[in-house]
């Protein structure tokens, strides 16, 4: 595995955990040793130990396959590994029953889903409070500020399909941080989005981090991967190399090292921009709308 500029946070599956859990405080998220074998017999994750502290943002980065979706679904409560804990805020999962962990994803944690899943009968405004309306919560002004902190407060009446494919995006953001969640997952939620939109929806989940709350989101992109404090990086379902601070340029030189291990080459890396980038970290940052992660602030 490729180790860089010494961060520790994510280490391969052969190395166990259970032995080397520093003193502190109880990570946001932490995965050990994390498998998933599917019916049938594909091992989409191959034993991931991946720990994350509060007010960090994480990307997981991955060739189609390599099992990102599988970690995201198994790290957030909606798919149960084969073997191996995945504890958010020190809380096991393993040891919940369907009620409890039902309890835990809906307080604790959002979702942004890769195909949205927004309900195309309900407003956006209720798409937004859903979380809230499930749990029986009074939505009350809650879900009208995550729409606004979105920018879609003047779009609540309207139904998705009336909005554009970024400004749906930003309700699937809106409604997962609608509940102030500890721990946010969101899988590819810039693939379809144009440079601009893409920053502006990375500039909310950056934000969220920002605040205190964890983020873990895959994404193919090397820039929007620069707007988190740590890239990892899967392979065959194992963490194959992970980067702190991550620069796109790191990041894209990763993504083509660890392509040319395999058969297929860097083909299989469709989304790789090239320099300079117009939607980085600092391009909305340069234009006062949101603060770019320090790494990406001053150029090291
Ligand atoms: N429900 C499933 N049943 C069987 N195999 C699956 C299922 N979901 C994913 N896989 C397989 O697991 C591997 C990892 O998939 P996935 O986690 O979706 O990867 P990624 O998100 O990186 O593209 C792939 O080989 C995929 O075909
Ligand atoms: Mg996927």
């Amino acid at each position: 595995m490729l180790r860089r500029r010494g961060s520790t946070e994510a280490l391969a599956g052969d190395e166990s955990l259970s032995d080397t859990v520093p003193a502190g405080p109880v990570p946001a998220l932490d995965l050990d040793t994390v498998r998933r074998t599917y019916p049938g017999g594909v091992t989409a994750l191959d034993g991931v130990s991946l720990r994350v502290p509060a007010g960090r943002m994480v990307a997981v980065l991955g060739r189609s396959g390599s099992g990102k979706s599988t970690l995201l679904q198994c790290a957030a409560g909606l798919d149960r590994p084969t073997s191996g804990t995945v504890r958010i805020g020190g809380t096991g999962l393993a040891g919940l029953g369907e009620a409890a962990l039902t309890r835990l994803r809906r307080d604790r944690v959002g979702f942004v889903f890769q195909s949205l899943n927004l309900v195309p009968s309900l407003s956006v405004l209720e798409n937004a409070a859903l979380p809230l309306l499930l749990a029986g919560r009074e939505p009350g002004g809650r879900a009208r500020a995550a729409l606004a902190a979105v920018g879609l407060a003047d779009r609540a009446e309207d139904r998705p399909a009336r909005l554009s494919g970024g400004q749906r995006q930003r309700v699937a953001v809106a409604r997962a941080l609608v509940t102030e969640p500890d721990v946010v997952f969101a899988d590819e939620p810039t693939g379809a989005l144009d440079p601009v939109t893409a920053a502006e929806v990375l500039a909310l989940l950056r934000h969220a981090a920002d605040d205190g709350r964890t983020v873990v989101m895959v994404t193919h992109d090397p820039v929007a991967a620069a707007w988190a404090d740590e890239a990892v990086f899967l392979h065959a379902g194992r963490v194959a190399a992970h980067e702190a601070a991550p620069r796109a340029e790191a990041v894209r030189a990763l993504l083509h090292e660890l392509g040319r291990g395999s058969r297929e080459g860097v083909d299989e890396w469709p989304h790789l921009s090239p320099d300079p980038l117009p939607y980085g970290p600092g391009a909305l940052a340069r234009r006062g709308r949101a603060a770019a992660p320090s790494h990406e602030r001053s150029p090291r």
